[in-house]
């Protein structure tokens, strides 16, 4: 029977999944360790509202376990001498140097976890990798751990590696935690899958825990998780094909989607995905495939990439060409900069690119998003924003010097004052209720909507005056 249990990383994974096993199994002292002490104090912050990841109903979450069974810390030897199960949720972001560059994950956060465990565990302890991780990786911390069993001073030490591969979504991750279409145990020992299908066997039924062996476990999240970008990759491409044929993607896509052998899930077509999994793990499988000799397959998988990127940059390019082919010193509203709505991550989120290619035409850029701060928006663009007040069509403080600026603002009317186009990028609920009448009111005109979403009140915003784009609109 697990007791204790540590988890090292507390961040998008860590945080919220060890919160839930907190709250459904009050018998287990959960904690989570990290290296950053500024996050770890923001997971211990008296206000649930600077928790440091942002997710709907974690505060509540969090705030009937904190100080009960569930503890953020950043003694990681201490937790992890303390715990009969480990779970690794560390970074693991895609190499930007070396062998496998730009493809392959960069393992070194997840062997210097598996070294500390090595050194620190007493007894036996399960180790789950939790991080999405490149398929075999089990088997590098399983000879890391080897290593280190034996006789101790303190006793006998040992260790099982298990394959636990999250899915949660980001934005809807409490409630995917919650009630999962399934659960993914990946191991060779009986006991320690057994173990593991006991803490969620709490709240998950029975017939939702699927047991496999490592590899399986492992190459079924990065498969999931090709299928789920392959479908937005897909309809991005035919959401192009509409916009030349005067076919509507969203009828498409309904169309479609009425045949449940194709499903409605996953055919929304927008300015391509993001977020820190998909394009990882797609070219994790690419890197994969090119290693087994596989290149037929690498390129398949590969090309689900190339079309976000391209339909990224389809979007820039657009908005340039629509404004006359020229965006210098012009001022754009950005409504959005998270990846997907309901979150504050940035990673992986198409506004990067789209930003990033406005700004090198000269653009200046004022961004609104409810969640993201500045300083995120910052270090995303490598770019600091522009004095407040100065990034203004109308004052353009730079003109036509040709340099691009952003500004973040605190609304979306202050974004489109004097803008010459509002270009909507994240689907945040508040931008289907915009007033356009007032929004066009304070816009130099002509004026474009872009919308990359297709979540704003089109009509409104014809009405008003405006010339619309939406995506996939013929
Ligand atoms: C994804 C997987 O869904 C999850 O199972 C896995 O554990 C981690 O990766 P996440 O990245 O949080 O989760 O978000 P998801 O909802 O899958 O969206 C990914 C991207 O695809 C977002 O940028 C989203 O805007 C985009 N998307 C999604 C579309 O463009 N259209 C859609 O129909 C669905
Ligand atoms: P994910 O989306 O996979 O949860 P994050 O980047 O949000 O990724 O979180 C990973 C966390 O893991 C970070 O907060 C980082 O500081 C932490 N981390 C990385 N390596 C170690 C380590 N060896 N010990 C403790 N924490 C670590």
């Amino acid at each position: 029977m697990i007791q204790t249990i540590c988890c090292i990383g507390a961040g998008y994974v860590g945080g919220p999944t060890m919160a839930v096993i907190a709250d459904r199994c009050p018998g287990v002292q959960v904690t989570v360790v990290d290296l950053n002490q500024a996050r770890i104090d923001a997971w211990n912050d008296a206000d649930l509202s600077q928790l440091p990841v942002y997710e709907p109903g974690l505060d509540a979450v969090v705030g009937r376990c904190r100080c009960r069974n569930l503890h953020f810390s950043t003694d990681v030897d201490g937790a992890i001498a303390a715990a009969d199960m480990v779970f690794l949720s560390v970074n693991t972001p895609t190499k930007s140097k070396g062998i496998g560059a730009g493809q392959a994950s960069d393992l070194r956060w997840i062997e210097a976890s598996a070294r500390q465990v090595a050194a620190a565990a007493r007894g036996h302890t399960i180790v789950v990798e939790k991080s999405t991780l490149p398929v075999r990786t089990a088997e590098v911390i399983q000879t890391i751990l080897g290593a280190a069993e034996g006789d101790t001073p303190a006793g006998r030490k040992s260790f099982s590696v298990l394959s636990n591969p999250e899915f949660l979504a980001e934005g809807t991750a409490i409630g995917d935690l919650e009630a999962p279409d399934r659960v993914l145990i990946g191991g060779e020992d009986p006991a320690a899958i057994e173990a593991l299908a006991a803490i969620y066997g709490h709240w998950v039924p029975a017939e939702r825990i699927l047991r496999t062996n490592v590899w399986s476990s492992e190459l079924s999240k990065l498969t999931a998780n090709a299928f789920l970008a392959q479908r937005i990759s897909s309809i991005n491409s035919i959401a192009a094909l509409c916009e030349a044929t005067e076919a509507d993607v969203r009828e498409v896509a309904r169309a479609i989607g009425a045949d449940s052998r194709i499903g409605g899930k996953f055919l929304k077509a927008g300015p391509g995905f993001g977020g820190s999994c998909f394009q990882k793990d797609i070219l994790n499988l690419v890197y994969l495939c090119r290693h087994y000799g596989l290149v037929e397959v690498a390129n398949y998988w590969e090309a689900v990439v190339t079309l976000n990127a391209w339909q990224q940059q389809r979007i820039s390019a657009l908005v340039v060409r629509q404004l006359f082919g020229t965006v210098t010193g012009k001022r754009i509203a950005v409504l959005g900069f998270a990846f997907k709505a309901d979150t504050n991550d940035t990673r992986e989120t198409p506004a990067i690119r789209i930003c990033a290619d406005l700004l090198e035409e000269g653009a200046q850029l004022a961004i609104f998003d409810p969640k993201v701060s500045a300083e995120q928006i910052a270090l995303d663009l490598g770019q600091q924003p522009e004095a407040s007040g100065s990034a203004n069509g109308s004052s353009a403080a730079n003109g036509l010097s040709g340099e691009g600026v952003w500004q973040k603002v605190a609304d979306p009317l202050e974004a489109v004052r004097g803008a010459d186009a509002v270009l909507v990028l994240t689907e945040w609920q508040q931008f289907a209720q915009l007033d356009w009448a007032a929004l066009a009111g304070v816009m130099r005109q002509p004026a474009w909507l872009f919308d990359a979403r297709a979540i704003c009140d089109a009509g409104a915003a014809r009405a008003a005056g405006l010339k619309v784009w939406r995506v996939g609109e013929g």
